[in-house]
């Protein structure tokens, strides 16, 4: 598990100027990390699939804010135009992920996915026309990744705390309907399909959903005294997980090439935490995978 406080590897960027984000990836000395270039670049085109969704909104948000071209995708044109407006960078992507033919149009040209769709665990009225977890959480996550283009630089998944520990308590309770077992299915699928993936495993959210519905109010939204961010790369951790730091996390593991391949969970705690700034999320990052006794 690590902070992002403390990792001595971000003194490394002191001092650092780069024309593009400079990211970090581990260097054969001990403790150091390599400068090199981001996996997506700002100027690439992100799908983001649940982009109306409160973690969605976040990212969207924040990949129009670096420089990112966004799209996206929703079941409904109205709540992408309610939401964003006419942002400068988005464009909506108008499909239902349970519908395979509507995919391929909304992915051509796409340089990253980052797909952040959900139901309610339980029955709801969001579930009405069939979209329970199983078609969410698992079919529409497959049908996703097989309508991915081979060129793809990164997808990144969003899932959920809990998906190997669904016959544990508290989660086989929240998993009465499936909902772990089938994000895990849907995990992997895409472990399988050997697209460059991360994964992010949130513990319980908090902060949004926000109804306020533009682009730069949902930048200023904060997480308070809880901006710390912890990562594992097991699926231990308890307690709850902010959406403005599973957005930011989401955002910033588009720069790193070492984070590819993992599952991390992620959770909030009391404290300053990464904010915004690369060199601290890059630590962040490589410190949750570096081998014990490596700073
Ligand atoms: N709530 C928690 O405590 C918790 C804890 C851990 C993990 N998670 C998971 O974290 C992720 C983000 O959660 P959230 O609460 O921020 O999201 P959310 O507000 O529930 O948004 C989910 C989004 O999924 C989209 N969606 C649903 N079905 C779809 C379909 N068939 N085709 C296309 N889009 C579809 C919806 O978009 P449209 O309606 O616009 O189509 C919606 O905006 C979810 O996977 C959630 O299960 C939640």
């Amino acid at each position: 598990m690590a902070s992002a406080s403390g990792c001595k590897v971000q003194r490394t960027f002191r001092g650092l100027q780069a024309s593009r984000p400079a990211v970090a990836r581990p260097s054969s000395r001990p403790g150091a990390l390599c400068i090199t270039a981001a996996v997506v670049e700002p100027g690439s085109t992100v799908l983001v699939a649940g982009a109306t969704g409160g973690v969605g909104q976040l990212l969207t948000a924040k990949l129009l804010e670096r420089g990112y071209k966004v799209r996206a995708l929703s079941r409904s044109a109205d709540k992408v135009r309610q939401q964003f407006g006419d942002a400068p960078g988005l464009s909506a992507a108008i499909a239902d992920l349970r519908d395979p033919a509507s995919l391929p149009a909304v992915l051509e040209g796409v340089d990253a996915v980052c797909c952040c769709t959900g139901t309610t665990a339980f029955p709801s009225k969001r579930w009405d026309g069939g979209n329970n977890p199983e078609q969410t959480d698992f079919v529409s996550v497959r049908n996703l990744v097989a309508a991915c283009p081979k060129s793809l630089k990164r997808f990144t998944l969003t899932t959920s705390a809990g998906v190997e520990r669904s016959s544990q308590f508290p989660f086989f309770i929240l998993n009465a309907f499936g909902v772990l077992k089938y994000k895990r299915m849907g995990e992997q699928e895409l472990e399988r399909s050997g697209l460059p993936y991360v994964i992010l495993r949130p513990s319980r959210l908090t902060d949004g959903p926000y109804t306020s519905y533009d682009v730069n109010t949902l930048l200023k939204a904060t997480s308070g005294s809880r901006q710390d961010v912890q990562l594992s790369l097991k699926d231990e951790l308890v307690g709850e997980a902010s959406r403005i730091a599973v957005a930011e996390a989401i955002v910033q593991s588009l720069l790193l090439d070492f984070a590819e391949g993992h599952k991390y969970a992620i959770g909030s705690t009391q404290g300053e935490g990464p904010g915004q700034d690369p060199a601290k999320w890059a630590a962040l990052f490589h410190g949750v995978r570096a081998p014990a006794g490596v700073a």
